[in-house]
Order: structure tokens, then C-alpha cells, then sequence
């Protein structure tokens, strides 16, 4: 690396509930669950990221596990600062990267508060941004996608992550109309560990009910080529003996019923707000699914089902927000939807 390239570095951050993603030279270079380990009695980060969720629901007294976002936001300032310094060092750990003149694109919610960005941006500049960027996320989600976003054209994009599930309209370089609930991955997370619960009298963590939902979540009770059952082990509730039950997709699919319905109905009350001219556009050219929740089994199909629009999904879904933050990073001049 030059010395002219260190003195302009430039990074595009995604900063998720679930994942933060870090761009570089067109390149991701960081890619780790958003998730710290501290030490409990000297306040030390022992841990980022992957090695942290390693940790996670393993601890003990002297160790605490900490996502610092949560429904999208930052829950936990100090926490954030130091998970996004830790990953900016992770790109090159020889130098310390205090670069004079270090440009950030960092994507924020479209519900965000005042009081939220202003972490943002704070935990930014902490973590050595001389000159920070926001962008909405869905609006990072469609450039991403690689939708033209100040065409005179509607597109609607759904990004489902962990903390929240945004939904916008986008024309002309600006959104249109858009909901952000808090409602997405971490949601269907906590319905699989309340139904292990209720329905097994089985008692998991969020590790485990996360991977009850990769390998057999699913937003349809029947659909094509269905996952085989997923064995869960766990202590009983009652009794504390350790028992084994095989759950199938089709039990996921009902316990993720009633907040995917929700989901559903935040996409009509947009839809419902949509001018004409633009609601045309999308009903010919289809919704757009991005964020990890969009890998959800059955999910395009049950949203094309219920809604009558048909509903694609972006290509390598994670990423879309953080590859969209990266082309807002190189035009910084060209687009007046950045936010400084
Ligand atoms: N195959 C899959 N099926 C269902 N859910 C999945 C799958 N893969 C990942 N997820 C979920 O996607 C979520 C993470 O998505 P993503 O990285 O887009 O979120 P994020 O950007 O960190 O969160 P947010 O945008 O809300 O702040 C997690 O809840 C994860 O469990
Ligand atoms: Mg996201």
C-alpha cells in the first residue's frame, strides 16, 4: 500500500444488527457477526466477531458476550465504537490506520431518530472517520442490487436483516415512501427459541435456534425441495434430562407464521402509499429481496402468493447492502441522497 492510498483510505461500512461488513478497494475485506467479548473486570475486548460468537451463551462471570446493535440501532455505544475500530484493524493489522483524512460511507436504518444517527456517526468518528457519509440502507440495498436509483422509475426493495426489515420505494435518487419495523432475523430467531419452548419443553439458546432456522427455516409449510428433519437437543424444561426431538420445516413454517404476516402487511401499507405512476413500475418490474432473511425458505414465493407482485431475490442477498455502500463510497460527489 502507498503512501498516497493510506492518506486517502476509504471504507464503506455496513454496520448490521447481524453483520458487519467492511469495503475496500472494491473488495470486502472484513465480514463478522456483529458481536464483542469483553473482559468484565478490566472492560478489555478480548474478542470480535466470529471469535466472539464463538463465545457467545458460553460465558462466564469474568467474560460478557455483547452485540452492541440491536433492532438496527446502536443499543450499546461503547461497545460499537470499539467492534468498528477492532474490524478496521482487522484489514490490516500492521499499521494502526489513523489515517488523516479517513472517508466513511456508513449505512444507517430509514427509521432512524436523530439521536441514532448521531451514534453513528459518533462511534464513526471515534473509530478514526475523518469524513463520514450516511446513506439509507434500503437505498444502499438498491444501489447494490444494481438498480438505477435516480432513474425517473419506481423500484421497491425489501432488505430483511437481522434487527429490521426496511421497505422503500425508490425514484430519482430519494425515497419515496418507506416503513422500517423492527421485525426481521433476530425476531424469527426468538419465535423458534419460544416455540422450542412451549411446543418441546425444550429450553436453546440463540445459537441453536439460529441454526434450527438455516437448516429448516422456512416461510411455507410445502414447498420445493424440503429440508429433512433437524434433530435439536437440549435439556427437558421440567426435568432437566437432556432429550433429542427432530423438527421438521413445516413446524418452522407455523411458528414463523404470525411475524412473517407482519412483514407482509408492512409491504401493503407501502404499497398503499406508492403514487400510481410508480406502483405501475413495480408491479411490472417485481419487488426486490435483499438482507440475510431473504434466504429464508418459501419466503419469494409466499410474498409472490399473497401479495401478486412477483418478488426476486438479490443476488448474493447479504451482501447487497454493504456492495451498495461501496458504489455510494465512490460517488460521494455524485450523490446528493448521501448525508453528511
Ligand atoms: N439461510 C438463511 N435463512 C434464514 N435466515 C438467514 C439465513 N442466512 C442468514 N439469515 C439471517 O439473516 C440475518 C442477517 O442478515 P443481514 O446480515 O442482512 O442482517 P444485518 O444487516 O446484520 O441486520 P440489520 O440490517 O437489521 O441491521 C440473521 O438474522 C440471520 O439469521
Ligand atoms: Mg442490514
Amino acid at each position: 500500500m502507498g503512501i498516497f492510498s493510506f492518506l486517502t483510505q476509504e471504507l464503506a461500512i455496513d454496520l448490521g444488527t447481524a453483520n458487519t461488513i467492511i469495503i475496500h478497494n472494491d473488495k470486502i475485506v472484513v465480514d463478522e457477526p456483529s458481536i464483542v467479548a469483553i473482559e468484565n473486570a478490566t472492560g478489555k475486548i478480548i474478542a470480535i466477531g466470529h471469535a466472539a460468537m464463538q463465545m457467545h451463551g458460553k460465558t462466564h462471570e469474568n467474560i460478557k458476550t455483547i452485540r452492541p446493535l440491536r433492532d438496527g440501532v446502536i443499543a450499546d455505544f461503547n461497545a460499537a465504537e470499539q467492534m468498528i475500530r477492532g474490524m478496521i484493524k482487522m484489514i490490516n493489522p500492521s499499521n494502526r490506520f489513523f489515517s488523516p483524512s479517513l472517508r466513511m460511507v456508513v449505512c444507517i436504518p430509514s427509521g432512524s431518530t436523530e439521536v441514532e444517527i448521531r451514534a453513528v456517526r459518533d462511534s464513526s468518528e471515534h473509530a478514526g472517520g475523518r469524513d463520514v457519509y450516511m446513506i439509507y440502507e434500503p437505498m444502499a440495498a438498491a444501489l447494490g442490487i444494481g438498480i438505477d436509483v435516480t432513474a425517473p422509475e419506481g423500484n421497491m426493495v425489501v432488505d430483511i436483516g437481522g434487527g429490521t426489515t426496511e421497505i422503500a420505494v425508490i425514484a430519482l435518487g430519494g425515497i419515496v415512501c418507506n416503513e422500517s419495523i423492527r421485525i426481521a432475523g433476530d425476531g424469527f430467531t426468538a419465535d423458534i427459541q419460544a416455540y422450542m419452548r412451549h411446543q418441546h419443553n425444550i429450553k436453546i439458546g440463540e445459537r441453536t435456534a439460529e441454526d434450527i432456522k438455516i437448516n429448516v427455516g422456512s416461510a411455507m409449510p410445502d414447498i420445493d425441495n424440503p429440508p429433512p428433519d433437524y434433530n435439536v437437543r437440549g435439556p427437558n424444561l421440567m426435568t432437566a434430562m437432556p432429550i433429542e426431538v427432530p423438527i421438521s420445516y413445516q413446524e418452522i413454517a407455523h411458528c414463523l407464521d404470525k411475524s412473517l404476516s407482519k412483514v407482509e402487511s408492512a409491504i401493503l401499507a407501502v404499497l398503499e402509499q406508492t403514487p400510481p405512476e410508480l406502483y405501475a413500475d413495480i408491479v411490472s418490474k417485481g419487488i426486490y429481496l435483499a438482507g440475510g432473511g431473504a434466504l429464508l425458505r418459501g419466503l419469494a414465493k409466499r410474498l409472490t402468493d399473497k401479495i401478486s407482485i412477483p418478488f426476486l431475490i438479490a443476488e448474493d442477498p447479504l451482501h447487497a447492502v454493504a456492495r451498495g455502500t461501496g458504489i455510494a463510497l465512490k460517488n460521494v460527489d455524485k450523490f446528493s441522497f448521501l448525508m453528511r
